[in-house]
């Protein structure tokens, strides 16, 4: 019974630490993953895993921080015979590396790390067993590579210095492939000699084995989250600068069925107990944040990746003719005779469209044959998509406002023009793009064209979720009337990156009715992935952007009169298109500060 204790105590991570500590105490900790002596009562035992900064954490509203470099990978490819060795701990695989001369530095990192070990933690199915989690995602498995300051020279001496940076510690996530994963078979083809645990059973890799021919393919970029954390087995000490990765090490359900059949228990310990699950489940943030390296454009300028942020990495998105505008008031805009009416052809076809969740908003992709001409464009454009923007209240949401005027939601059916055979090769021409822009209002009434696309709306709830929406007519989308629409046109752009200065903009008069519950089931979908648990965060909402300036453009429309009656009865006209800015950014603090 002795030697079983004393060989589990070995098996953990820094078992000298843990022999300090727990030495004074008197009675040693069989820390596990299930049950009596699981995650939770781990803190009963041992405090530090009750603090404040523990790992791992779900991964959310990570910050962008421009200054975050690539990882410098340094002695990845050194191969060797017994330069690695694998053993069965009890709690997990873990390769030790016997050379001292692998390194990672950059990205971030105030000095050079050395490579010390690596191990997994897997889940009893696919479903589950990765320790991080992003945007609420539980990967299979989670690869960590243990490395210590090199200045503080051992992993032990390192930890025990107390540093909050002592260890940086890399995370993978792998996703299930169909077919192996040859660079893991030096590792797993050893699990044979090591299906019982027992740490000083130390079994070497095949001498091609390298570190870095375990790490994904980065596709030449590497995506990576940064936070502050801790061991996430006990003693849990707060030594540890994460580095978590977005990009994915691919294993099939055939090697992952390896890894579930070791054993947590040695040779002869009765009862035998395979070890999976031997993940940690997700900390408190706290205070902490999260910081990234790679810039993902979003509508959240808290995130450093709003609107404001976007020209910093698409050009185009500080040019001179950007849109969304104002449009001016309509008296101080000219009436452009010319300029006729917008034809709709096919939009009265029943057909079947892919419905479809992009992460920024719910977007229908228009079968072939629905084409627009007239209306001042010149040629025939033909229907691409159409798309949504909106906001968390009705009171705005719209890309567009019209003399100041916002709307509880904008949508965009974009067009290109036929001659261009395509959007993308229409984006490098000025009038490449046709794009309608439709207003609406909030009714008492639900719309009964919009109830059917939105009935389709539960089945694109997380971002790459997809499917077909119900037969149905475009037509029914647009307002009641349609062979005579007015409207004011101008030069713009995309209103999302690249923001591509090659739209012709018509945005129409006419308002669309929506009733507010309608618009609730937008505000419902979500940007993220669907995650493995179900989150509170994560919900599409304010995806407008903001209005830009107009320079020297002009807006024309395509009636003499005045529209005196706009009808928009809930739009609220005292949000100016400047203090609907300030509105924006009061909200993002008082978001803000619920996080603190
Ligand atoms: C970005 O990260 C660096 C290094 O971690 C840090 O010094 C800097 O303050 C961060 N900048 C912002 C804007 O968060
Ligand atoms: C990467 O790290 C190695 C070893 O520390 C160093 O010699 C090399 O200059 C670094 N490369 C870059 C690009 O920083
Ligand atoms: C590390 O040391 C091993 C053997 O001592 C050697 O083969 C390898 O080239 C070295 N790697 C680096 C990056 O110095
Ligand atoms: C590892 O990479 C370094 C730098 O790219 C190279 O100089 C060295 O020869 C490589 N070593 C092996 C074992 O491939
Ligand atoms: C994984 O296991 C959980 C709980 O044991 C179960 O609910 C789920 O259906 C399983 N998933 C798969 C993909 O087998
Ligand atoms: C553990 O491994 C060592 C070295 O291979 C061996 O001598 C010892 O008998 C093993 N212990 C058990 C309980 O199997
Ligand atoms: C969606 O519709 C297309 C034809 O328009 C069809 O080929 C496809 O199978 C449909 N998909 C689903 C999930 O119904
Ligand atoms: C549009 O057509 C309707 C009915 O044909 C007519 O009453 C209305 O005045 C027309 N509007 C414009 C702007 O031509
Ligand atoms: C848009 O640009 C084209 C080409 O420069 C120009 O002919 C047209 O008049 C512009 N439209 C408006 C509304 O200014
Ligand atoms: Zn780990
Ligand atoms: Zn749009």
């Amino acid at each position: 019974m002795l030697t079983l204790m004393r060989v589990k105590m070995e098996a953990t991570l820094l078992f000298v630490l843990i022999n300090l500590r727990l030495s004074t105490a008197g009675d040693a900790f069989h820390w596990g993953y299930h049950g009596a002596n699981g995650p939770t009562i781990w803190p009963d035992h041992v405090p530090t895993c009750g603090g404040r900064s523990q790992s791992p954490v779900d991964m959310h509203d990570v910050r962008y921080n421009s200054s975050l470099g690539d990882i410098n990978f340094s002695g990845y490819n050194a191969t060797g015979t017994n330069m690695y060795q694998v053993k069965n701990n009890g709690h997990t695989i873990q390769v030790d590396i016997t050379k001292n001369n692998i390194t990672i530095s950059g990205g971030g990192l105030v000095s050079l790390y050395t490579a010390a070990q690596l191990h997994f933690h897997w889940g009893g199915n696919s479903s589950r067993g990765s320790e991080h989690t992003l945007n609420g995602k539980q990967y299979p498995l989670e690869l960590h590579i243990v490395h210590y300051k090199t200045s503080l020279g051992t992993i032990a001496t390192a930890a025990a210095s107390g540093q909050v940076d002592a260890l940086a510690v890399l995370g993978f996530f792998f996703e299930v492939t169909p077919s192996d994963n040859e660079d893991l078979s030096p590792i797993l083809s050893q699990l044979g000699y090591i299906r019982y645990a027992n740490s000083s059973n130390l079994v070497s890799l095949s001498s091609d084995f390298s570190l870095k021919s375990i790490l994904p393919d980065f596709h030449g970029h590497q995506t990576y989250h940064r936070y502050s954390g801790s061991l996430t087995t006990p003693n849990c000490l707060e030594v540890v600068v994460w580095t978590v990765f977005e990009n994915t090490i691919g294993i099939s359900e055939r090697q992952l069925a390896m890894l579930r059949g070791v054993f947590e228990t040695e040779r002869g310990e009765m009862p035998e107990k395979l070890l999976y699950d031997n993940y940690r489940p997700v900390q408190a943030l706290g205070s902490r944040k999260i910081i990234t390296n790679t810039f993902h454009w979003s509508y959240e300028e808290e995130l450093n990746t709003g609107p404001s942020h976007w020209l910093h990495h698409y050009e185009s998105c500080g040019g001179n003719r950007q849109s969304p505008i104002d449009i001016p008031n309509e008296e101080k805009v000219q009436y452009a005779k010319d300029l006729g009416f917008i034809n709709f052809l096919g939009y009265e076809e029943m057909r079947v469209h892919k419905l479809k969740n992009n992460g920024h908003s719910l977007q229908v992709d228009i079968s072939e044959n629905f084409y627009i001409s007239g209306g001042g464009l010149g040629a025939r454009y033909q229907a691409a998509q159409l798309h949504f923007h909106w906001a968390k209240t009705s009171n705005r949401g719209s890309e567009h406002t019209i003399d100041g005027t916002a709307f509880p939601m904008e949508l965009h059916i974009v067009h290109f023009k036929e001659e261009y055979g395509s959007i993308i090769k229409a984006l490098n021409h000025p009038d490449g793009l046709a794009v309608l822009g439709f207003m609406f209002k909030v009714s008492s009434a639900d719309s009964d064209s919009y109830g059917k696309l939105l009935e389709k709306s539960s089945d694109v709830s997380y971002y790459g979720e997809s499917t077909n929406t119900s037969l149905m007519q475009l037509m029914q989308l647009l307002p009641i009337k349609q062979d005579n629409l007015t409207f004011f046109r101008y030069n713009g752009s995309l209103t999302t990156p690249p923001c591509t200065e090659a739209v012709i903009w018509t945005v129409f008069t006419e308002p669309i009715s929506i009733s507010e519950k309608q618009l609730q089931e937008f505000r419902k979908l979500h940007h993220i992935e669907k995650p493995s648990i179900p989150v509170t965060y994560g919900t599409i909402y304010n995806n407008y952007r903001p209005v830009q300036r107009l320079n020297e453009r002009r807006v024309l429309k395509n009636f003499p009169f005045s529209i005196k009656n706009f009808q928009f009865s809930t739009a609220s006209r005292t949000i100016s298109a400047g203090s609907m800015l300030s509105v924006a950014i009061s909200i993002c603090l008082l978001i803000a500060r619920n996080y603190h």
